[in-house]
Formats: C-alpha cells, structure tokens, sequence
C-alpha cells in the first residue's frame, strides 16, 4: 500500500506515464495459467483445444465431437456429450467430501450474514428443485426468475438446472413492463420472486412491481414469493401464489436426482437490449456455456477452491451468471453476494466486505471504480486490502487514470488487473490479458483469449493498420457463444452475422457491434458501441426501446435518444423531444416523461437530460443526425454542421443542453 507520506498527487504523477505493468513475480508463480505457450497450444490445436475447458467439468457421458459446424453459423459443442449444471457446482464437490467448504458467503444491506456451505446449498437447491416440480415445472420449461441479490436467486437457478428447465432472470430493477415483455416473449408460465429488499435501507416493494407485470403476462402462472423482508413489509398472495419457505417446508429433505442434460440443450435465457425495441433472448447451452464460464474463471479471474473471491455484480446480469454463480460454484470456490449498494451505509462498505471476508480476488465495473475515485483514497485506505490478489474490470472501457487509480489504492501496485472485454451473448470473457502471462496495458483490454480469433475490420471487412480504428469481428467459434436468439433464428442471423460473413464463401465471422483498434503487439482498445444502443454504468440499453417509452407519453410527437459522456456512468441517457401543438415543453411534462421511461424500463434508463427543441437535425435526406446529438450531449465540438437541412436548430440545443 502506498505510504501516507505519498501525496496523492505525487502520486498520480509518478504512474502518471507509466504505460505498460507486469505482474508480481510472486503472482505468476501461483497463477493457474502463467505459460505464454498456451496461445499458440490453442491456435495449433484448435477446436480440440477447447477440451481443456471440457475437462474442467463431470460429464455423465463423455461428448464424441468437440465442434460440429455442420450448420453454420449454428454452432454445436461438445455433441454427444451429457451433463447436468447443478451438479457441477455442487454435488461433485460435496462427493469429493468439500461439502463442509463455503459456496456461497452473502451479506445484506444491513449487514445481515447468511453463509451456504456447498452441502447445504445443495440441500437447499435439492429441495427447491423438488417444489419446481411439485408446481408442475417440467424439463424444458423457462422458468423467470425476477429477484434482487439474495440468496435465493443462485438457489432457483441451480434448482431449475437441476431438473433441466432453463431460467430466464430478470434484472430486479427492471420495470413491472420490462418483465411482462420477457416472460411473455419466452412463453413463461413461472415466476420466482419476492416481497422486497433494501436498497439505501429503504425497504423497497418488488412484490407490488411483480403483480403488475403479472397483469399483462399472457396466460396463467404460477408465483413463489420468497418472503425477504419478514414484517418490515406486508405482502398478501393471490391465487396460483405461493410462499417459498412453506413450499420449501413441505419438501424438506428431498433429494432430487440431477437431470442428465445434452451438452447443447439450453441452460438460461437472458434477454438484452438490441438496435430495434424488443429485447433479444440470448440462448445459452449446458455444455459450452458451462465449460467456457469454468475455463475463463480458470485462467482470466485465477480462481482457485480456497479462494474468496467476489465479483460486485447483480446476478441480474450476465457479469453475474458467469462469474457469481456458473464459473466460480462450478471451480469449488466460495462466491461473496451483497445485497446492496456500495455508499450504504458509507462510501467504505465495498472495502469492509474485502477486509472482513479476506477477499482475494475483486472483479467490478468501470463505473463503480470512478465513484470510488471521486469518494477518494482515504475509504479504501480505511481498511486492510492485503488479503487481494488480482482485480478485474468490466462492462464498459476504462480510462487508464480510472485504472491507476484502482490499481494502486485498491490494489496496492500489486494485484494485476484484468480488464474484460465480453458480452451477454459471448457467454464469458473474450479479450484481456491472461493475469499471469501478459504485460497489461491501462485502458486497451489486451489480446484476444487462447482460441479467440479477434480482429479489427474496416467496413469492407479488411483487416485495418495498426493504431487505426474500426469494428471488432470474431472469426472462429468459441464454446460459449450464444447458439440462437430464442424463437427468432433470423434475426440471430441478422444481428450478429449478417454485416461480415460470407456464406457463399462458407465464411463465417461474429460481428458484436463493438468498434475498437488494435495496437502493432495485438492489443485492442474498445471503443465502445456502434449500434443504437447506450452503456450506461455497463449497463446495456437500447434507444429505441427508451424513445417508444418517451413517445407513449401523452403530449410528446417525436424523440431522440442519444448517449452522452459522463463522468461516473460513462454514458447517459439525453432525450431530445418535439412536442405536440396543444402542447408545452414544461417541466410537468418533462417528469412525466422521466417517469415513462421508469415505467418502461427501469431507473437505470432514467434520461439525465430532456431537453425540448422544436425540430430535430436532420439530414437533407431526412435521417436524424444522432452523431451530432451525441456531440451535443457529450459537450464535443460539432464540427461540419452545414449538411443539415436545418443547421439552425442545432444552436437551439446547443444554448439548453447541460442548462438544468
Ligand atoms: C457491451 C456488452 C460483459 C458483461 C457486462 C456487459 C461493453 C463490456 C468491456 C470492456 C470496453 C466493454 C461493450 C460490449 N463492454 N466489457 N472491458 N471494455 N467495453 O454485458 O450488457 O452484454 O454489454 O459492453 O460495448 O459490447 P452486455
């Protein structure tokens, strides 16, 4: 740890222009992966490389073809082969008599503890298993899972592995219509949620949330209610509702045999915002999906079964999914849970947790780095760190102040960082450095993995110069590849490969819609996104979903929803808004729009910004300028404005954004 003699600003400036970092010697020689032989293994030995990633798994039947690619760009991995998902996470590590060791170590908001050895949580997920049957759950059903960070969300989730129904978990703070919209457009006659839980020690009501959502779902379901709250909130069950504990008492003890699953039958849906309104319901698979998130906490995260390690993620998200639940319970480690946010109840809470559990490995977002940047040095200073070994970024780029500063005052300049380049849809982490291998780079994410074939493209799918930007593309297959986009194979098609393939050719290549450039040694720097859609604090929004929300409300006749730079989000959310004749751009208008948008969506879309402008830029061909309303939005110069049809309007913006 730095000295207190150090003056942060002596500091920063010593790293200042420090560019490239190596890992400790003392890390390599205990990482899981520290040979660099590995990348050229994976290239000369592939697909069968990926074996290695199969062989970290218990197979009840041994797959006969690691890759079919029969039927580009539907992919298969490891056909022929069976497993089950919860039985990798827990019944084999209670079989090689771990059973005593810590799966799952959550804390409350509050400060309220629950702990799960792995043979109790197989208990407890044996017996939920055992309630998702009695209710009439049957191998293939999805059943949505719509609850915050509690433990009884991984619970449901290895339970519905265990008897082969995938989950389809909804981000709890996503709206009552958000959650409609996915349990109707995954046919889903299941529900798992909750009366409520804390957030800033308020008790927030979630059961009242669900029910709406309820009412326009389509057909009947069935509802578990776990009961988080006790008294601090009343909550009543209608009909076809039911109490997670007294169903959960009726099938005390159970044991319910884990269902031997084709390696390609799905695991989880998880939906995602996309260019158009309706979210995508990303399919992932038993076998890949659940090798490839074992492989990469393997080798990227170093996990190890004595480790405690935490990533701060919500399970509502795929960060959480791969890396709370599948990758680590799958290794045997004991994975932290926190109910809450990072500032409750101080801005140390984050550092407390490290410090009390003796946390080794840390995995976060970019966003909440720059938050504890602004907190300042003296909360994590506050606490003893030592126990760390490496950390880990994701979900958005990280700038490499934003990296020093973790590096140092989190890490104490002697954890390496990972910074994570993946997607919902890759299944796992895609691009980094391996933490034992490479030299890292504050702010480029690093190569692309063993066996990934990233490439950076211009638009007539080249390859591009090194230092030029362009568009991120992956030629080969990996294991955790989404297989499809549930009931909707063209749009599949359309979305991720349609832009660079070449089927004729028989040429298959993944387009993420990512831009990024690559550096004369590989490394590649994401850029961030080059479809309609916003990253705000590595969340993933869609425009169009937030402008047809604006659009729905009364008074509003048009709407432009950009990404903006900020500070702490990365992105936010700017609406431009014409208004309707009979109306005014007032600030009850302006609420209610606020307010759509969290009825739609969620208050993760909340606009930072509306601002009313009478027209919008527009080309002379009638196509919104949307790069100038980023620019608008971000502060940025405007640049060559003459092509508008309406250059006058931009003025206009100009003078009321950043106003409020
Ligand atoms: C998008 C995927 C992967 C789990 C969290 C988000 C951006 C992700 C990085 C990174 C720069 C990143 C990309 C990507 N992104 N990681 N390390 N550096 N950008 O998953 O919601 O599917 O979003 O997040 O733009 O396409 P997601």
């Amino acid at each position: 740890m730095p000295s207190d003699d150090d003056p942060p600003v002596e500091l920063e400036a010593r790293l200042a222009d420090q560019e490239t970092f190596e890992p400790s010697a003392e890390f390599v020689s205990q990482a899981n992966v520290s040979d660099p032989a590995i990348y050229d293994e994976f290239e000369q030995n592939w697909p069968e490389c990926w074996e290695r990633a199969a062989d970290l798994l218990s197979w009840d039947q041994e797959y006969d073809t690691v890759l079919d690619d029969g039927d580009e760009p539907f992919y298969e991995w490891f056909t022929g082969g069976e497993l089950n998902a919860s039985a990798n996470c827990l019944d084999r590590h209670v079989e090689e008599g771990r059973g005593d060791e810590l799966a799952i170590q959550w804390e409350g908001e509050l400060g309220d503890t629950r702990e799960f050895t792995y043979e109790e949580l197989l208990g407890e997920v044996e017996e939920f298993a055992a309630v998702l049957r009695e209710l009439g759950v049957a191998e293939d059903d999805v059943v949505t899972l719509y609850l915050p960070m509690i433990p009884e969300l991984p619970i449901a989730m290895l339970a519905c592995a265990r008897i082969g129904a995938p989950h389809s978990v909804v981000f709890a703070g996503f709206s009552a219509d958000a959650l409609a919209t996915r349990m109707n457009a995954a046919d889903s006659d299941h529900l798992v949620t909750c009366d409520g839980y804390y957030r800033r020690g308020d008790a927030l009501d979630h059961k009242e949330k669900a029910d709406e959502g309820l009412e326009s779902v389509d057909g009947d379901t069935t509802t578990v209610v776990v009961d988080r709250l006790g008294d601090e909130l009343e909550h009543s069950l209608g009909e076809n509702q039911y109490d997670y504990d007294e169903l959960l008492a009726e099938q005390e003890g159970a044991s319910v045999d884990p269902v031997s699953r084709d390696a390609e039958d799905m695991l989880f849906l998880m939906y995602t915002s996309g260019t158009t309104g309706e979210p995508k319901g990303v399919k992932h698979t038993t076998g890949g999906y659940l090798s490839y998130a074992a492989w990469t906490s393997h080798a990227v995260l170093d996990v190890e079964p004595d480790d405690t390690y935490w990533c701060a993620a919500d399970i509502g998200w795929i960060t959480g999914h791969s890396y709370i639940v599948y990758g680590p319970l799958a290794l045997g480690t004991t994975s932290v849970m926190y109910e809450g946010t990072p500032d409750y109840p101080e801005k140390d809470r984050l550092w407390e947790l490290v410090e009390d559990y003796g946390v080794d490995i840390f995995y976060t977002a970019p966003t909440a780095i720059r938050a504890f940047m602004k907190w300042g040095q003296d909360y994590p200073k506050e606490h003893d760190l030592s126990s760390l070994r490496l950390l880990g970024t994701v979900g958005e780029p990280i700038n490499p102040r934003a990296w020093k500063w973790y590096y140092t005052h989190v890490g104490g300049e002697e954890c390496p960082i990972v910074d994570t380049w993946w997607q919902t849809e890759t299944g796992g982490m895609m691009i980094t450095t391996l933490p034992g291998i490479g030299t890292m780079k504050p702010g480029s994410a690093g190569p692309p993995l063993p066996g990934i074939d990233a490439r950076i493209v211009d638009s007539g799918g080249d390859e591009v110069e090194a230092g030029d930007a362009g568009y991120l593309t992956v030629d080969n297959p990996w294991p955790g590849m989404l297989r499809t986009l549930y009931n909707n194979d063209e749009r599949f098609l359309e979305e991720y490969w349609r832009e660079y393939s070449d089927p004729d050719a028989d040429e298959w290549v993944y387009f993420p819609e990512d831009g990024a450039k690559i550096d004369s040694d590989g490394y590649i720097t994401i850029l961030g996104r080059v479809d309609d859609v916003i990253n705000v604090s590595g969340h993933r929004l869609g425009t169009m979903e937030i402008e047809s929300a604006i659009v729905g409300t009364e008074g509003v006749a048009e709407a432009a929803v950009v990404g903006g730079d900020h500070d702490l989000k990365g992105e936010a959310v700017y609406a431009y808004v014409i208004v309707e004749d009979d109306y005014e751009g007032s600030d009850d208008l302006r609420e209610r729009i606020v307010e759509g948008v969290e009825e739609a969506i969620g208050p993760i879309a909340r606009p930072e910004e509306v601002v009313f402008t009478p027209e919008l830029p527009k080309t002379r061909s009638g196509k919104i300028m949307r790069r100038l309303l980023e620019d608008l939005a971000s502060g940025n110069d405007l640049g060559d404005t003459s092509t508008l049809r309406n250059p006058d309007v931009v003025d206009d913006i100009a003078a009321q954004v950043g106003d409020d």
